[in-house]
């Protein structure tokens, strides 16, 4: 009970991408800065994506030339193609991440092409993710329910992250894309992957519109993964999710963590002073739509 967990923190991209307004890029800078202060090694700061798809993160690459970066503390950034692998590049981002779809219908609506498509367009950034020595993560996105399919089978959620570890990807991370998966279904998705996948290669990434995100760690600890995305203050949701709430928020997720002992090495005070920050400056910030979202 004691091994370490690792938090991986995703608010500023996950939680900031599904803002109704564009959050200033200082106040991104300041929200990743604060969160480098509480002994997170894991933050995705930004995505380079389409700025037409996703306005929110127009300004990745001002966000990561205006971070104070720590050492020890791996920036991360989403990549959905060539194009995205060398401005994050540019950027200086030490990690990106590619993200697939177990399911048909959110592929196409998420970057507007089929899981194999998607797969197809990994192949480069991964070659140049390594020749470049930059860390490569996947994720599988509607692991257990699709907004546009509905059920998932846990044979498609393994072939996709099989097929982005054969990639090259170092971990693939799990995505319950609308937060609707309960603990038995985690249950049975991770029994299956764990047939055939080592856990230590998995992360949970559980959104929270269910209320059964901190249950679905608990389960996906009990099948032996140890890192889990989260978002200060339980900001988040996808675009093409429609009706996703929030990813498990960072600082229950810590508490609980604590409380049933396993180590996360996180300064409790220094997230509550992120978190906030984020609750006052953020919430604030946001009372313009964006507008040339698709
Ligand atoms: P497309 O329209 O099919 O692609 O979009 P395209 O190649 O025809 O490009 C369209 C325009 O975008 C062109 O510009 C490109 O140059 C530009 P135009 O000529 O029209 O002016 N473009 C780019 N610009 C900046 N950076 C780029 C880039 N690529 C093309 N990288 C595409 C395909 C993939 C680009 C688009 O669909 C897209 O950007 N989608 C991203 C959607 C997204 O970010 N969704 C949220 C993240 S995923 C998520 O939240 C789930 C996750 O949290 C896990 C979970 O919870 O499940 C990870
Ligand atoms: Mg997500």
């Amino acid at each position: 009970m004691s091994d370490p967990v690792t938090i991986y923190e995703v608010g500023p991209r996950d939680g900031l991408q599904n803002e109704p307004g564009f959050v200033p890029t200082e106040v991104k800078v300041r929200l990743i800065d604060l969160l480098s202060e509480t002994g997170l090694r894991r933050i995705e700061a930004a995505s380079f994506v389409s700025p037409r798809w996703v306005p929110q993160m127009a300004d990745a690459a001002e966000v990561m030339a205006g971070i104070r970066r720590r050492p020890g503390i791996r920036y991360a950034a989403l990549t959905p193609n060539l194009k995205g692998f060398e401005a994050a590049q540019a950027a200086g981002v030490d990690e990106v991440a590619v993200f697939a779809s177990a399911s048909e219908g959110f592929s196409r609506k998420n970057i507007n092409c089929s899981i194999a498509e998607s797969l197809e367009r990994f192949a480069p950034v991964a070659r140049a993710a390594q020749a470049a020595g930059i860390y490569l993560r996947g994720y599988v996105s509607c692991v257990v329910e699709c907004p546009y399919d509905g059920s998932v089978a846990p044979e498609a959620v393994a072939w996709v992250a099989q097929a982005l570890l054969d990639g090259g990807c170092y971990e693939v991370s799990l995505g319950d894309t609308i937060g609707r998966a309960t603990p038995e279904a985690v249950d049975r998705l991770l029994a299956h992957l764990t047939s055939t996948i080592d856990p230590a290669l998995l992360a949970g990434h559980f959104h929270d519109t269910g209320g059964h995100a901190l249950d679905n760690v608990q389960v996906a600890l009990d099948h032996g993964l140890r890192t889990f995305d989260s978002a200060i203050g339980g900001l988040g949701g996808c675009p093409y999710a429609p009706g996703a709430r929030g990813n498990v928020s960072t600082l229950p997720l810590l508490r609980m963590l604590d409380d049933t002992g396993w180590r996360t090495g996180l300064d409790i005070a220094a997230l509550e002073r992120a978190e906030a920050f984020m609750a006052q400056e953020i919430a604030g910030a946001t009372k313009e739509p964006v507008k040339g979202g698709q």
